[in-house]
């Protein structure tokens, strides 16, 4: 997709439902005509990201970040823009003509391989005989046929190629297969074998519902590794992906929690149970990016990992990593550390295992109790000591100032020490503010002298009335714009409602600018469109036509001095004649 004309990207942007796109990704709340949600794109913990439908764009107060719906695709899931014109124009099934990089149809393609595979796979599960034993599994896992078809859950046969052979006709085919983590190159000698082999198939999909990846578990305890997942590909970012994301959402938004598992097998069996907001990580650690894809859908975060030491290390890890998100995270604990989310909805039900979220720790509760476990008071003093130093990290974190003393409240009664002196000991230590305050201070632009306030506005009337973009030339230029990137925004809507024959939509000037810096001012003002100043539109261009001469009429003047002091008459006589013309051009315009 070389070159993509700009009636197509009008067309999908015009099919495209912003509201819709957007609210993917964030919780949108309705606000009179527009739409607010916490910004995707910056830490905040109120609202400052707005999202204007029929103007089909986005602007954030908070961070500056604005666009069409293309470049909100762009920013938050790393898309070249070919790549986000391709997805929405998929989305509202407009046909993009056939002129297309090649390098995007390739990871287009990984994308076919990976689904033919997951096919391949699911059908081996129902094959009356190779796939008897991996049913027996799944039934003795307690996963229903319902829940296997929904997950589309499958078998790699116990066979070194059936991907490699079925799949890998071609040296092309070969290639992506294994560009796709399904196969590998032999160690000696040619060809390729599977990377998956009687493993059960556990497909992982991403928020577009495409399968990006696998994850194989063996069927018998004696098989090592338990688990094999794919690789690393184009398509399979483990930092980014969390498992069940997708169908977890809607569940995740209206419950405004998501329980976090680290198992697969632990997300399905929650899944199987109605606990459908449920993610589970992708054998790794819990990581910052995963933290804010799922802080953008809803409040609370359940950790919900293993009640063993592996699981408690963890949750240590994820709460320090949700410290800077704005989301509030919650431990849940079993009452038998042997359990796992599995085990224990699977013997318990549902609803024990909501009173377990219900029943989940705080942080800072889980870190006191984990810090402290196993000691009795009285305290030696070094251990003291040391408990001060580690909960003075913890404390500075705290940004509620209930909290806070809530904390130190148990500290204090832990170690038996007068809760006022402890307090004394935390303050050493700048608290940690939540960083908005800081934001809105760098962000929030000083107050805009009545200058720039009439800029804006002359830019706002010809959004909202391009068709008086003619007559408003006739009294403005670019030169009448002091603030040169206001001035540059000025020139884009002309050249663009020039080229678009009058019809002027913000997004497409929003999409024609190519520093981010306007961009950012652009979608500002289209947000802002409904707050101006008092003084009537005309007066506005008066007062700016009116500042510009003036500035001229103070150089004239000013030439005039220099001619005068250097007795150069015929330049003065010239320069007095400007004056005059120019005084009239002002008679004229008060
Ligand atoms: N994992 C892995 N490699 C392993 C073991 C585990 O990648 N050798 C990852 C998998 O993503 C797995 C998660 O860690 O889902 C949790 O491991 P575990 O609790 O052992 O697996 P479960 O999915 O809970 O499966 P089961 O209930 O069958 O033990
Ligand atoms: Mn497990």
């Amino acid at each position: 997709m070389g070159f993509i004309s700009s009636e197509i990207i009008a067309l999908i942007r015009e099919r495209t439902d912003i509201i819709q796109i957007i609210g993917e990704h964030v919780r949108l709340n309705p606000s009179g005509t527009t739409y607010k949600a916490l910004c995707p794109f910056h830490k905040e913990k109120t609202p400052s990201f707005h999202v204007i439908p029929d103007k089909q764009i986005y602007h954030c107060f908070g961070c500056g970040k604005g666009g069409d719906v293309f470049s909100f695709l762009m920013e938050l899931e790393h898309l070249s823009f070919p790549e986000a014109v391709k997805f929405l124009a998929n989305r509202s099934g407009i046909e993009i003509p056939k002129e297309y990089d090649p390098e995007a149809e390739k990871k287009a393609d990984l994308y076919n391989y990976l689904d033919m595979a997951a096919r391949f796979y699911e059908a081996c599960l129902y094959d009356n005989t190779a796939g008897a034993a991996a049913r027996e599994y799944l039934k003795k896992r307690n996963i229903t046929s319902d829940t296997a078809k929904k997950f589309r859950i499958g078998l790699a046969p116990n066979a070194w190629d059936s991907i490699a052979n079925r799949f890998g006709k071609t040296s092309d085919d070969l290639n992506n297969l294994e560009r796709a983590g399904l196969v590998k190159p032999r160690g000696q000698g040619e060809g390729y074998y599977d990377v998956f082999r009687n493993r059960l198939i556990i497909p992982i999909v991403d928020v577009h519902g495409r399968v990006v990846a696998f994850g194989g578990r063996v069927m018998s305890p004696e098989d090592e590794p338990k688990y094999l997942n794919s690789p690393e590909t184009e398509t399979f970012n483990k930092r980014k992906l969390l498992f069940n994301f997708r169908e977890a959402l809607s569940a995740a938004r209206r419950l405004n929690s998501i329980v976090v598992v680290e198992g697969y097998l632990d997300a399905i069996s929650l899944y199987q149970n109605g606990i459908k907001n449920v993610v589970a990580t992708l054998g790794t650690a819990i990581s910052a990016e995963q933290i804010h894809m799922l802080a953008r859908n809803c409040e609370i975060l359940y950790l919900c990992y293993d009640g063993d030491a592996a699981g408690q290390r963890a949750t240590l890890r994820a709460i320090s990593l949700q410290k800077d998100a704005p989301v509030n995270a919650r431990v849940v604990a079993f009452p038998d550390p042997s359990d796992d989310p599995d085990s224990f909805v699977s013997r318990e039900g549902a609803e024990s295992f909501k009173k377990l979220l219900e029943k989940a720790s705080d942080i800072y509760t889980f870190l006191i109790e984990t810090h402290t476990r196993g000691l009795k008071p009285p305290l030696e003093i070094p251990v003291k000591e040391k408990l001060i130093q580690e909960f003075k990290e913890l404390v500075p974190a705290i940004h509620s100032s209930i909290a806070r003393s809530e904390v130190i409240r148990k500290i204090s009664k832990l170690l038996d020490m007068d809760p006022h002196v402890l307090e004394k000991e935390f303050e050493g230590r700048e608290p940690l503010r939540s960083d908005d305050t800081q934001k809105k201070r760098t962000f929030i632009s000083p107050a805009l002298n009545a200058e720039v306030q009439r800029q804006e506005w002359v830019l706002k009337h010809l959004l909202e009335h391009p068709e008086e973009l003619d007559r408003i030339r006739a009294l403005l230029g670019p030169g009448d714009f002091s603030d040169p990137r206001l001035k540059k925004i000025f020139e884009a809507i002309s050249f663009q409602q020039e080229a678009a024959g009058g019809s002027l939509k913000p997004a497409e000037i929003l999409a024609a600018l190519d520093e981010t810096t306007l961009v950012s001012r652009l979608s500002e003002l289209i947000t802002t469109l409904e707050d101006r100043p008092p003084e009537p539109f005309m007066e506005c261009v008066k007062g700016l036509v009116k500042t510009r001469l003036e500035a001229e009429l103070k150089t004239l003047q000013q030439r005039i001095r220099e001619a005068e002091s250097g007795g150069d008459d015929s330049r003065i006589a010239q320069l007095s004649m400007e004056q005059i013309d120019l005084k009239r051009k002002m008679d004229i315009l008060y």
